[in-house]
C-alpha cells in the first residue's frame, strides 16, 4: 500500500497520543516551546539513554559531566557568543513577520557569509530584493536589516532591577564541559586522548522558530567532546563522524534518510564541520546533528579570560601544550522527530488501514501491553493483573482492557509497542494443554503465537536487546 508520509501526519499523531504538547498550551502555546507527555518522555529518555550507553558506560575513555545552567557570564564573552552568536533579521513592513535574512538569501541562492556586517548583508539583501516576498502576506517592503543576539538573559543574583547585569543562559550546552575539563583531568584517570559527554539544556533567542521540534527556543544537546593532541584530529574526526553515523543506524533509522554535508561558510569557532542530515517528511534533508573540529579555540579562549592555565602536561613526555578537541552535538528534539518520522508507517493488516510506530523495540515507550480478552469475566481480569504485575518491575508495560482486541492493537501499533499479550480461556484451562499460555502478538506482522507465561519475560528481554 502506498502512503503519502507527510510531516503534519507525524505530529498530527505525536499530540493526539501523548507524545509532545505545545508549551503552555492552556494560555495559548508559547512560540518555540514544548511539553513531552507520557509516551514522548520514555521514547526521549530511551534515545537518551542509547546515546549515554554508547559514548560514556560502554568506553573506557570517556566520562560523564552534568554542569550547571548558569555560568559566569564571562564564559560567554571567552566563547565569542556575546558578540559572534547573532542572526541577521529584518520584519516585513506590511504584516510585520520578523524574517532571516540568511535563510531567506540561501531560499533564492544567494550566500551571505555569517561574519558580514550589518551594512554588507543590508547591500545584499537590497540588490535581491525584487526576488523575495514576504512567506506569510506576500509583501515586498522591508525594515533594516539588524543582526540580533540570541543569547537568552536572566537577572539571576543581580537585585539591581536594572537589568545590566545579565546572567546568560547556555546559547550551547557545550560550555560546560570546558568549564569543567580541567576538573575532569584532576580527579580522573582521564589522559589524553579522552572525551566528555553531556546532555544539557541550551536556549537561543530564535528570530523563527519552527517546524514543531526541529527549531526551538528551549533545547537540550547531547554533547561528546574529545580531547586531543594538537594535530591528531584527521583521523580521529573520521573515526568519530562514521560512530555517530552508525549510532543513527543502531536506532533503526533507514539509512537512505540520512546524509552528509559539509560546512562551507564555518561558525566562528570552527576549523572544520560536517553535519549530518536527515530526510525529514514534508521538510526534507535538514542538520540533524553537528561534528565540529573546534581545534583550541575554546580553552585558549577560556584560559585568556580566566587566568587559569589549561595546558595538559603529558604524564609521559612532560611535553604541554592545549589539547584540540572535536565535537559531536545532536539535539535530542531533532533526534526525536527523525525517530518518530522514521518509524511513522501506514499499511494494511487484514484488510484494514493502520497506522503504526515501527520503532526499534529498545526505543519504544511501552515494550508489551497486557490485554483480558474480555473486561466483564473476573476470572480473566484477574489472571491478566498476574501477568501485568510480573512484568512491570522489569518492563514498561500498558494494561488495556477497553473495547475489542482489535482496537486495543491498534491503540498499541500507534504508540509503537511491539508485543501485545492477550490472556484468554485457553489461558485459564478451558483447553489443557493450553493452560498457563498467552498469545502473543508482534506489531509488524500481526501475528499471534502461544507462549507459556514463564517463557514471556525473556522472550521480550531478547527481543528489546
Ligand atoms: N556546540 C555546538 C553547537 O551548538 P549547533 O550546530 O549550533 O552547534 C548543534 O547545534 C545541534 O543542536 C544541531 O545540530 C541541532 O541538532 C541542535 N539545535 C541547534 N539549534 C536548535 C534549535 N533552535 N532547535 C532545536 N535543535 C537545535
Amino acid at each position: 500500500m502506498q502512503i503519502e508520509k507527510t510531516m503534519d501526519k507525524v505530529i498530527s499523531l505525536a499530540k493526539r497520543r501523548g507524545f509532545v504538547y505545545q508549551g503552555s498550551e492552556i494560555y495559548g502555546g508559547m512560540a518555540g516551546v514544548y511539553d513531552y507527555g507520557p509516551y514522548g518522555v520514555e521514547l526521549l529518555n530511551n534515545i537518551k539513554t542509547s546515546w549515554w550507553k554508547e559514548h560514556v558506560q560502554t568506553r573506557e575513555n570517556y566520562f560523564g559531566l552534568d554542569s550547571a545552567i548558569f555560568k559566569d557570564p564571562r564564559v560567554w564573552e571567552a566563547s565569542g557568543h556575546t558578540k559572534g552568536f547573532a542572526d541577521p533579521m529584518t520584519e516585513c513592513k506590511k504584516c510585520n513577520t520578523r524574517i532571516r535574512v540568511d535563510k531567506e538569501l540561501a531560499r533564492i541562492g544567494v550566500d551571505a557569509d555569517e561574519k558580514m556586517s550589518e551594512a554588507e548583508l543590508q547591500e545584499l539583501f537590497d540588490a535581491s530584493k525584487s526576488k523575495i516576498k514576504c512567506q506569510k502576506c506576500g509583501g515586498g517592503e522591508f525594515g533594516a536589516v539588524k543582526k540580533f543576539n540570541m543569547l537568552v538573559t536572566s537577572n539571576l543574583g543581580d537585585f539591581t532591577g536594572t537589568g545590566e547585569n545579565p546572567v546568560y543562559l547556555p546559547g550551547e550546552a557545550c560550555q560546560g564541559i570546558y568549564l569543567n575539563y580541567k576538573n575532569v583531568l584532576d580527579t580522573t584517570r582521564a589522559k589524553v586522548p579522552f572525551g566528555i559527554a553531556q546532555i544539557g539544556k541550551a536556549f537561543r533567542n530564535e528570530i523563527s522558530p519552527r517546524n514543531f521540534l526541529f527549531r526551538t527556543r528551549e533545547l537540550e544537546q547531547a554533547d561528546t567532546q574529545y580531547f586531543i593532541k594538537p594535530n591528531d584530529n584527521k583521523e580521529n574526526y573520521e573515526r568519530i563522524k562514521q560512530e555517530r553515523w552508525n549510532w543513527y543506524l543502531s536506532l533503526g533509522i533507514k539509512p537512505e534518510n540520512l546524509r552528509w554535508h559539509q560546512h562551507e561558510r564555518l561558525v566562528f569557532y570552527a576549523k572544520d564541520a560536517w553535519d549530518i542530515e536527515y530526510n525529514f517528511p514534508s521538510y526534507g534533508f535538514d542538520e540533524l546533528e553537528g561534528i565540529h573540529d573546534r581545534t583550541d579555540y575554546d580553552l585558549t579562549q577560556h584560559m585568556k579570560y580566566s587566568g587559569v592555565d589549561l595546558n595538559y602536561a603529558d604524564p609521559e613526555t612532560g611535553e604541554k601544550y592545549i589539547p584540540w578537541i572535536l565535537e559531536t552535538s545532536m539535539g535530542t528534539g531533532r533526534a526525536f522527530l527523525a525517530v518518530i518520522s522514521d518509524a511513522y508507517t501506514e499499511d494494511e493488516l487484514n484488510g484494514e488501514v493502520r497506522t503504526v510506530l515501527r520503532l526499534s523495540p529498545k526505543l519504544a515507550p511501552v515494550k508489551v501491553a497486557v490485554f483480558p480478552l474480555l473486561r466483564n469475566k473476573p476470572e480473566l481480569v484477574a489472571k491478566a493483573r498476574e501477568v501485568y504485575m510480573m512484568l512491570k518491575p522489569y518492563f514498561s508495560t500498558e494494561w488495556d482492557d477497553n473495547g475489542n482486541v482489535g482496537k486495543r492493537y491498534r491503540r498499541q501499533d500507534e504508540i509503537g509497542t511491539p508485543w501485545c499479550v492477550t490472556i484468554d480461556f485457553d489461558t485459564l484451562g478451558e483447553s489443557p494443554e493450553n493452560k498457563d499460555t498467552v498469545t502473543i502478538r508482534d506489531r509488524d506482522t500481526g501475528t499471534q503465537t502461544r507462549m507459556k507465561i514463564t517463557e514471556l519475560a525473556s522472550y521480550i528481554r531478547k527481543g528489546v536487546e
